[in-house]
């Protein structure tokens, strides 16, 4: 089978990692989790106490920065300087200081360029919220994930009670709501939904049905995989 590419993309907690990591486990291919990278830059800056929306600082941090991918059939792992930030980065601070990191654009090429070669040499699975309009704009195959804020916040509430923290309702909203407006009205290659892409909203939808409508769509695009 020749190589090939699904894209997914969509805004913060549209179920698009836990979904696409289920959907490349299905296909037997690898799983690039693209948030997780623009993460490990804000993770840098805060330990470094950079501040992750002056750009001069991040583009200096920028140059020495060490990150590596390894994609494991459990998923992603991530590595900054050979420590395993894996789970370090999944905290809603570092979500906010990812999307803020992401403005710049010197940060989205390199990283663009590190996606890209990851998909130049296998078939992948990469969600994210440009990787149809710009990582990956020839993927056979784009999904665009969504889902109303309301049950995206809920969505988070459970990750964050199941990390034992007491989350509030109103806030876990209004940080979905500033992340929607930072991640869909920056400069560059800002959430869009590619016009190829298949609209999937998830708002109803549980996570395996929403894995056997991605899998049907990758099969009608593809055929057997
Ligand atoms: O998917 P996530 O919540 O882990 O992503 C964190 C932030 O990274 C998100 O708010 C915007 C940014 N991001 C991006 O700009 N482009 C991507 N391809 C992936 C993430």
């Amino acid at each position: 089978m020749k190589r090939f590419a699904v894209a997914v993309d969509g805004p913060a907690g549209s179920g698009k990692s836990t979904v696409a990591k289920a959907v490349a486990k299905r296909l037997g291919i690898i799983y690039v989790d693209t948030g997780a990278m623009y993460r490990g830059v804000a993770y840098d800056c805060i330990q470094k106490g950079v501040d992750c929306s002056d750009e001069k600082a991040v583009l200096l941090l920028l140059e020495e920065i060490h990150l590596e991918i390894q994609p494991t059939q459990e998923g992603q792992r991530i590595f900054l300087e050979n420590q395993d930030i894996t789970e370090k980065i999944r905290t809603q601070q570092i979500g906010q200081g990812a999307s803020e990191v992401a403005k710049i654009q010197s940060v989205r090429q390199k990283l663009g360029d590190i996606q890209r070669a990851m998909a130049n040499q296998n078939s992948v699975v990469m969600d994210g919220r440009d990787i149809g309009t710009y990582v990956l704009p020839q993927a056979e195959v784009k999904i665009y994930m969504d889902a109303g804020v309301d049950e995206r916040a809920m969505r988070r509430m459970g990750e964050l009670k199941a990390k034992g923290e007491k989350p509030d309702f109103e806030v876990v909203r209004k940080e979905i709501i500033q992340r929607d407006e930072n991640d869909m009205n920056r400069q560059h290659n800002p959430l869009r939904k590619a016009k190829d892409a298949v609209y999937i909203d998830t708002t109803k939808m549980s996570i395996e049905e929403s894995v056997d409508k991605i899998l049907t769509i990758v099969q009608e695009k593809l055929g057997e995989v």
